[in-house]
């Protein structure tokens, strides 16, 4: 049986998304944003944050893909397994994600974006990984910084297992 453990608590996530949710409602407010969610670990996020926001907000979801099967170390390779629906062209784009790492996933999809000519595109992550970067990703809105540990809950999964814990946890493996 694999055990986690509690990193970040329900309480301490709650009063960051918060926050951060305070700070968006500001940015976006009148600007009808498009928040595009990196599924699958962003959706919990996601969610209580555009209901915090409280702000008419527009929801659109894309499948990028770089980690295998039951692995935790990313291929390094990314694909787009669920394309866009939604046109970004002259939209403010709000790209969700539940963790930056390595930043490929995310170098890919902003760059992705900026050519569909967006009229602004920025980030807001939950938490930032910094000590596995390989390339450099501006996080315009950050929940937590977390060291090199494999985060599971509140969305993220390890092999698609603990999404539905309500606290940031950690694995061992
Ligand atoms: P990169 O390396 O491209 O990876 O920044 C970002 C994606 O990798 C996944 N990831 C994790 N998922 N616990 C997880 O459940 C982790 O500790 C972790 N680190 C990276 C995640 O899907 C993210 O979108
Ligand atoms: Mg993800």
């Amino acid at each position: 049986m694999t055990e986690t453990k509690v990193l970040i608590s329900e309480q301490q996530v709650m009063e960051k998304v918060a926050e951060l949710a305070a700070t968006l409602k500001e940015e976006y407010r009148d600007k009808h944003p498009l928040a595009i969610g990196i599924l699958k670990g962003s959706f919990v996020f996601m969610a209580d944050l555009i209901r915090m926001m409280g702000i008419p907000i527009e929801i659109e979801f894309v499948g990028l893909s770089s980690y295998g099967k039951g692995a935790t170390e990313s291929a390094g390779k990314i694909k787009l397994v669920q394309p866009l629906k939604t046109p970004v062209k002259g939209r403010h784009v709000l790209v969700i994600e539940d963790i930056v790492d390595t930043g490929l996933t995310l170098r890919f999809l902003l760059d992705y974006l900026k050519r569909k000519k967006p009229a602004s595109l920025k980030l807001c992550a939950l938490l930032d990984k910094p000590s596995r970067r390989k390339i450099d990703v501006p996080i315009d809105y950050l929940g937590f910084t977390v060291p090199n540990i494999f985060i599971v809950g509140y969305g993220l999964d390890w092999d698609e297992r603990f999404r539905y814990l309500r606290d940031v946890c950690f694995v061992e493996v």
